[in-house]
């Protein structure tokens, strides 16, 4: 599937990464954040951000679903199939997703974390469709903006596939 177009390239995503690790690292320096990826897209964003932040932190992880089989839109239902194990109260709490898109899967997230009385919440999201955009959120901490199409690689996936394309590709024609 190599035909695919690329629409942002390793290194352009590479630095996006380096550039978010140095803001968050500054805002959270003596904080223990505790990072909560969104299963299963950020994976790979996890393990990078994770790396170039290179400081004391904690990582946790939650999986959402709002996607029928082979499907590119949301079906709008958000549900949390697997929430935290402990406790989040008192904790600077830092969400990290792959891609913010309609914004119901964040939305109903931060709803859902809210609740159990972190000290504080905040996003960073490494790509962002904002055209796409049906609920408002707020991202803290943004990688990229990209144009209104479907995308896979870097983590993110169709059906389960293309995951592994270390660039992010455009599946649309
Ligand atoms: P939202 O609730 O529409 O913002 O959906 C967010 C979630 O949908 C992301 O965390 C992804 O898992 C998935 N998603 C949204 N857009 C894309 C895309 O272009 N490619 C792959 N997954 C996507
Ligand atoms: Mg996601």
């Amino acid at each position: 599937m190599s035909e695919l177009q690329v629409v942002c390239s390793e290194q352009c995503i590479r630095s996006a990464v380096e550039r978010l690790a140095c803001e968050i690292r500054s805002d959270y320096q003596d904080k223990n954040p505790l990072l909560i990826g969104v299963l299963k897209g950020v994976f790979v964003f996890m393990a990078d951000l994770v790396r170039s932040l290179n400081m004391p932190l904690e990582v946790e992880f939650v999986r959402l679903s709002s996607y029928g089989y082979g499907r590119t839109e949301s079906s709008g239902d958000v549900k949390v199939i697997h929430g935290l194990e402990s406790g989040i109260e008192g904790r600077h709490v830092l969400v990290v997703e792959d891609i913010v898109d309609e914004g119901r899967t964040l939305d109903h997230l931060l709803r859902y974390l809210n609740e159990q009385k972190p000290a504080s919440l905040k996003v960073c999201a490494l790509f962002n469709k904002p055209s796409r955009r049906q609920v408002p959120v707020n991202i803290d901490y943004l990688g990229l903006t990209i144009p209104n199409v479907f995308v896979v690689g870097c983590g993110l996936d169709y059906d389960e596939k293309f995951r592994y394309f270390p660039d992010l590709r455009c599946l649309d024609d």
